[in-house]
């Protein structure tokens, strides 16, 4: 059996549309109850209907990311459903494609920073807090190759979208240390997708969306101690379910 049961909560950030999306349907699947997050409420209505049609229990929140207020208002409005089990980093936004860093401007780098990279850490600040005080949940960050500082992370152009991304590894291999590696119940990756069909990755990219959140949905459902009761491995960044260097 694994972690997540019919009595699950997962929030997902991004979840109305793309890799986030397919990441609810995969843990909603499972039987979780899935709530979404994203800024536009035509296409988080429409996520939600497509979810509820498929027998998945599915409620949206319409918030922006980067506004830490606006998402302590959505975790007030949402209640019990506002301290998930699982909670997915997956909303994201690319940089302009000519954003090398002399030709970034100060609105733009902001802009990518404000979604990416403080968006993670205010939906962590605003939705884990009851997981460490459960001693139980999965954080994910939905990370990018392009943040990785063994690949392509430092190959220049990009570079807000870049730094964002090796920012957010930062974000989660730092959480996962004060998560003590899980020894606390509460496991803390990141992953990459890997270039996926979606709005952002556009529709010649290799994968499907839903390839793409293979590797989220085993991340919420894997359990924390392996049959011998060790804590299985955490705090990483994972590709197609094997660890990368970051
Ligand atoms: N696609 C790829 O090839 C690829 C590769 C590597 C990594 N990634 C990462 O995977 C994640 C998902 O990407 P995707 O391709 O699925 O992107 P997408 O199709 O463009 O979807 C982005 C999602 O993020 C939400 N979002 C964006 N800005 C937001 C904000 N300020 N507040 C709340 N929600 C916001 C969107 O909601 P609205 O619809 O309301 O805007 C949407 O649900 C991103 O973090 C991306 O960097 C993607």
């Amino acid at each position: 059996m694994g972690f997540v049961t019919n009595e699950s909560v997962a929030l997902i950030t991004g979840g109305t549309r793309g890799i986030g999306l397919e990441a609810a349907r995969g843990i909603g699947r499972l039987g979780a109850t899935v709530v979404l997050i994203g800024q536009d409420p035509a296409r988080a209505d429409k996520a939600v209907q497509e979810l509820t049609s498929e027998g998945i229990d599915a409620v949206a929140e319409v918030a922006d990311v980067a506004d830490a207020q606006a998402l302590a208002a959505a975790r007030d409005r949402l209640g019990p459903l506002g301290d998930p089990d699982i909670l997915v980093l997956s909303a994201g936004v690319m940089s302009e494609r000519m954003a090398r860093t002399l030709r970034t401007s100060p609105e733009e780098w902001r802009r990518v920073m404000g979604v990416n990279l403080d968006g993670a850490f205010y939906a962590i600040e605003t939705f884990a807090q009851g997981m460490a005080r459960k001693r139980s949940g999965r954080v994910i960050g939905v990370s990018a190759c392009l943040g990785r500082f063994s690949g392509p992370g430092t190959s220049g152009g990009l570079a807000p979208y870049r730094v964002s991304k090796a920012g957010l590894n930062a974000l989660m291999r730092n959480f996962a240390a004060e998560m003590q590696w899980g020894a606390r119940g509460v496991l803390v990756d990141a992953m990459c997708p890997a270039h996926c069909r979606t709005d952002m990755g556009g529709p010649d990219a290799p994968r499907s969306a839903q390839e793409g959140a293979q590797t989220i949905v085993w991340l919420a459902d894997r359990q924390a101690t392996t049959s011998k009761g060790d804590v299985v491995q955490t705090g990483l960044l994972w590709e197609d379910r094997e660890i990368v260097p970051w």
